[in-house]
């Protein structure tokens, strides 16, 4: 902790929080098992974001393409996510922690949609870390959804298609007003985006561990940030200019 660059910490980091059934399997339990230990890596990783002053944390829970995994693990995930959402809310405002859920929310069953709601109620006053969670997200299914949104706004005469630029694309994604990630950490070993936030992750930082989630704690997030901060970020101009930029600051 005390190597980090408290001046240069991303202000958002995104995490694909993967590997949770192999981790399970890997000591002959059930798939949901790893989930439920993942939520534990959920609470340690929160709390130590909000210590180190993260302002964004983004944790892709479920994705689209989740709904197609067998019909009790599915079942089982979103009884998990209703029983956690609801225990957490003391604890997210004892942090300040402000809670969000992007993605297709319509897909969940009601009751997950209730606590859901509630629980973004009653952490909406809180001013510290906000805490973004992707629910049945897809990076394909928001931007469609974003040109739908524009289409129809020019349809009705409300926009002229020379007024879509990237900043007006970017306010009709569901992060809207979240500043794109600096940093996407991808946990178990897999190279892939899976459809997250893929508008959003054009200049982020990408970084891969072998660790599985439910083993991923502080230390973890340290040394990605860590890493992340031994990196240039060029934005596609030369190490030259970067350097000279930094010197005329
Ligand atoms: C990530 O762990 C959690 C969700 C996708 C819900 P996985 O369930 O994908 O675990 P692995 O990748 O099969 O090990
Ligand atoms: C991505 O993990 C989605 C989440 C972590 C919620 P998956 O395990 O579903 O991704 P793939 O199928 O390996 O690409
Ligand atoms: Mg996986």
């Amino acid at each position: 902790m005390e190597n980090l660059d408290l001046n240069r910490l991303p202000k958002h980091i995104a995490i694909i929080m993967d590997g949770n059934g192999r981790w399970a399997q890997e000591q002959g339990q059930d798939r949901l098992f790893g989930h439920y230990q993942g939520v534990v890596s959920v609470r340690k990783v929160v709390e130590a974001a909000a210590e180190i002053g993260i302002k964004y944390l983004t944790l892709y829970a479920f994705s689209t393409e989740n709904w197609d995994r067998p019909v009790e693990e599915v079942t089982g995930l979103m009884t998990l996510f209703v029983e956690t959402i609801a225990k957490e809310v003391p604890d997210l405002n004892k942090n300040n922690i402000q809670l969000q859920f992007i993605g297709d929310l319509s897909q969940l069953p009601p009751e997950a949609r209730i606590a859901l709601d509630q629980s973004t109620a009653q952490t909406a006053a809180n001013t510290g870390l906000k805490l973004i969670i992707a629910l049945s997200y897809s990076s394909r299914w928001e931007i469609v959804n974003a040109a739908q949104v524009l289409a129809k706004l020019v349809q009705v005469g409300d926009l002229n298609p020379e007024q879509i630029n990237e900043k007006v694309f970017s306010e009709n994604l569901t992060t809207k007003g979240i500043p794109d990630p600096e940093l996407m950490i991808r946990t178990s070993g897999e190279y892939r985006i899976s459809n997250f936030l893929l508008f959003q992750l054009a200049y982020s930082e990408l970084y891969f561990t072998n660790t599985r989630w439910p083993d991923f704690r502080k230390p973890h997030l340290i040394e990605a940030i860590l890493d992340y901060q031994s990196r240039e970020r060029r934005f596609g101009k030369t190490s030259a200019q970067i350097v000279l930029d930094e010197e005329n600051k």
